[in-house]
């Protein structure tokens, strides 16, 4: 199978072929993923929630996600692999953007670096990496590293102002190079107007069905994560490890585990 490539999503949207994105941080998780057919594999820094128990996106550091980001690109061969940029590794200044987007590709292996924010902010820092030669994905919406700006997780994009603001955004991330944008927690109908306004794929979560593709945290979908609105549970996997933890206490304390079977003669 050939390698999902950041110029290829842009010819899947000519074509009207939707992009599976899921969030990953480990190896086998990454590994089953590529090998169902993910097209691209977010290191996103939802790890931090995810599988660090910490309360927002905004402590996880760039070692951090360089760590699990080479965890995930050793494991995927077909997806994309796209390392989300953490606080403070693009905003501070380009030259520091572009240092640290390069590190997830030379010394992680990601194919792409993901940032979040308008172009009006961080389009010298987009600009930089592309030229480099790093893919960007542009993110904006709810943007959880903005959360204390936002004063919480909300919809964005309700009002006849923000709206425009979000149309305008996403027109400026493409403008800027951006090879595809995610649309975070807004209403659908104005999800469906920005994608059918770029030539760039989007891609949405909480941003109902018209985007080029969705992405969902690997964790929430699987049922040990957050409950929200838009992620569909597709299996329960919380109550799978219970159910499996609670079985092998019991075997031990029982002494029923290990049974010959699972010992040496
Ligand atoms: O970090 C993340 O998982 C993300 C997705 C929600 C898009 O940015």
């Amino acid at each position: 199978m050939p390698r999902v490539t950041a110029p290829s999503l842009c010819q899947r949207k000519q074509v009207g072929d939707k992009i599976a994105m899921l969030t990953a941080y480990d190896f086998p998780s990454a590994k089953l993923m590529d090998e169902s057919g993910v097209d691209v594999i977010l290191v996103g820094d939802s790890c931090a929630m995810a599988v660090m128990g910490r309360p927002d996106t905004l402590s996880v550091t760039m070692e951090e996600m360089l760590h699990h980001t080479r965890i995930v690109a050793a494991a995927a061969h077909r997806a994309l692999v796209v390392a989300d940029m953490p606080f403070l590794s693009y905003q501070v200044s380009p030259e520091d953007a572009l240092r640290n987007a390069g590190r997830f590709v030379a010394e992680a292996g990601a194919q792409a670096v993901k940032l979040e924010g308008p172009a009006d902010k961080f389009g010298d820092a987009i600009r930089a990496i592309l030229r480099a030669g790093i893919p960007v994905m542009g993110h904006i919406g709810l943007t959880p590293q903005s959360v204390h700006q936002f004063g919480g997780y909300k919809v964005q994009g309700r009002d006849e102002a923000n709206r425009q603001r979000l149309i305008e955004e996403a027109r400026g991330l493409e403008a800027a190079g951006c090879f595809a944008v995610v649309l975070e927690c807004m209403p659908a109908p104005l999800a469906a107007e920005i994608t059918a306004l770029l030539t760039i794929p989007t891609i949405g979560i909480g941003a109902g069905p018209d985007c080029d593709g969705q992405v969902l945290v690997m964790h929430d979908m699987l049922g040990l994560g957050i409950h929200t609105k838009f992620c569909k549970q597709y299996a329960d996997l919380a109550g799978v490890m219970r159910g499996a933890f609670e079985a092998y206490v019991h075997e031990v304390k029982a002494g029923s585990f290990p049974d010959a079977e699972h010992a040496y003669q």
